[in-house]
């Protein structure tokens, strides 16, 4: 599913980008560009991140 409509960033993009070896969500975001326009998706894609930190 679309995390990030305004950069059409998906949470597997996301999943992605940590296993890949983002280790922070300042990290994803980074490689990603999530929640760089209006923001509104940051809370989800923390979310997300924290999640799938969890999970390694
Ligand atoms: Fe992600 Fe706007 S929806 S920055």
């Amino acid at each position: 599913m679309y995390v990030c409509l305004c950069q059409g960033v998906t949470d597997g993009q996301l999943r992605e980008a940590i296993y890949e070896g983002c280790c922070s969500y300042r990290e994803v975001r980074e490689a990603t560009g999530v929640a760089s326009q209006c923001g509104k998706c940051a809370c989800v894609a923390k979310q997300v991140v924290r999640e799938t930190l969890g999970e390694l």
